[in-house]
């Protein structure tokens, strides 16, 4: 084909592991590979409401074109909700409603990164960010992590040793992929760190408020003295993906330039979908939501663990996350988990294999497991399948 493409299109290959995931939404597939909600949690007969008030309350507001930033209630909604749950400091004016968090993610790479700038970001990483990211060709480096998430004195190492760090993007409470969280004196000591070397800090929250035991951490948002933390947030894992709606949350001077970016992406997000999520939490209780979701979450959780524990070969590592969504498994170093997927996916058994979370390769002996989306009796027979199949293989 004639037709010549930017020179960014380069940096964004057909990735094998997507070809791989294909397979695993059939239906006979018991799949823990993707990253999505328990669809019999959606409100819908309550959503059927919402949506009829909505449009008789002010039904040609919601079919008009509206402000960039978002629709005022939600924003108030939002700020109320991240000061109490996550012990900020925000106002409506800091928070920008945008299409998913994704859309948080990819207007950051548009806002700070020249070609050849340096992203830091955990070993592993959310792969959506990290793609997000190289379409504006940076660096990344992996900034080593243990079951505490990110290590602070290699964080230093690499601060005082690089040049030219544009962004820090880390996912303090129950990773993607490892469902790993940061303790409260880890992100003290990160904060200061990053005060000393004022680098913007990408605060990516999705899942913080699912947590199935013990209190919610406070934000680095929370203890960000220099307006240095751009804090992305979401309804996607507490609500329904499908309306598409997150927010960034930041000191005015740096929402100002993703209020610009925004205005140019898609003018604005959907200003009927905003009204309803604004609507459901007015008439419902979102905190009621987001218990029953966590009850069953848990329970997945539990029931996964359980049954790793029962059924896997000895050895494994797997990490026992206190909320969220994943749990993360590593094999030893000689195995492949593409070729365990392989095997599995002639079990009708499915995960993601771990190499793809880490932008500069290596670790190919990881995967991640996702408990949110099968059914307990799903959850059992499909490790069980899992089980059987590393045994072959060690
Ligand atoms: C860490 C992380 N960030 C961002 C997203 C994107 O979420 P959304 O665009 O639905 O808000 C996801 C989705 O799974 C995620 O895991």
């Amino acid at each position: 084909m004639a037709v010549k493409f930017a020179d960014r299109m380069e940096n964004l290959k057909a990735s094998e592991i997507r070809e791989l995931l294909k397979l695993t939404e059939k239906p006979e597939v018991i799949s823990f590979a993707g990253g999505l909600p328990a669809p019999e949690l959606f409100p819908v007969e309550e959503m059927k409401e919402v949506a009829i008030k909505v449009l008789e309350e002010g039904g040609k507001q919601a079919l008009q074109y509206a402000a960039t930033e978002g629709f005022i209630p939600l924003r108030k909604a939002i700020a109320n909700r991240m000061n109490t749950k996550f012990n900020t400091d925000v106002t409506y004016e800091n928070i920008l409603i945008t299409s998913g968090s994704q859309q948080g993610l990819d207007f950051s790479g548009k806002i700070f990164l020249n070609e050849g700038d340096v992203v830091l970001c955990e070993s592993p990483s959310y792969l959506g960010a990290l793609n997000a990211f190289k379409a504006y060709g940076p660096k990344f480096i992996e900034v080593p992590t243990d079951e505490n998430g990110m290590i602070m004195e290699e964080l230093e190492k690499i601060l005082e040793t690089t040049e030219n760090v544009k962004m820090i993007y880390v996912i303090p409470d129950f990773q993607n992929p490892t469902g790993r969280t940061w303790p409260v004196e880890r992100r003290k000591k990160f904060m200061e760190i990053i005060n000393k070397y004022e680098i913007p800090v990408l605060e990516d929250n999705p899942y913080g408020e699912l947590r199935f035991e013990g209190e919610i951490l406070p934000s680095l948002k929370a203890m960000d003295e220099k307006g240095l933390v751009i804090f992305l947030g979401s309804f996607s894992k507490i609500f329904c993906p499908g309306f598409r709606i997150g927010w960034v949350a930041a000191n005015k001077e740096i929402l100002e330039k993703y209020i610009m970016i925004k205005q140019s992406a898609d003018l604005q997000t959907s200003t009927v979908g905003q009204r309803e999520v604004a609507k459901f939490m007015e008439i419902y209780d979102l905190d009621a939501h987001v218990e029953k979701i966590k009850d069953v979450y848990r329970k997945r959780r539990n029931l996964m663990l359980e049954t790793m524990k029962a059924e896997f070969p000895e050895g494994l590592k797997y990490t026992y996350p206190e909320g969220g969504l994943f749990t993360w498994v590593e094999l030893p170093s000689n195995i492949d988990a593409k070729d365990v997927m392989a095997k599995c996916l002639e079990n009708n058994v499915a995960f993601v294999p771990g190499g793809s979370f880490f932008p500069n390769g290596g670790k190919d002996n990881t995967f991640r497991l996702n408990y949110s989306n099968m059914t307990e009796e799903r959850i059992v027979d499909g490790v069980k399948r899992l089980a059987k199949v590393l045994k072959e293989f060690i």
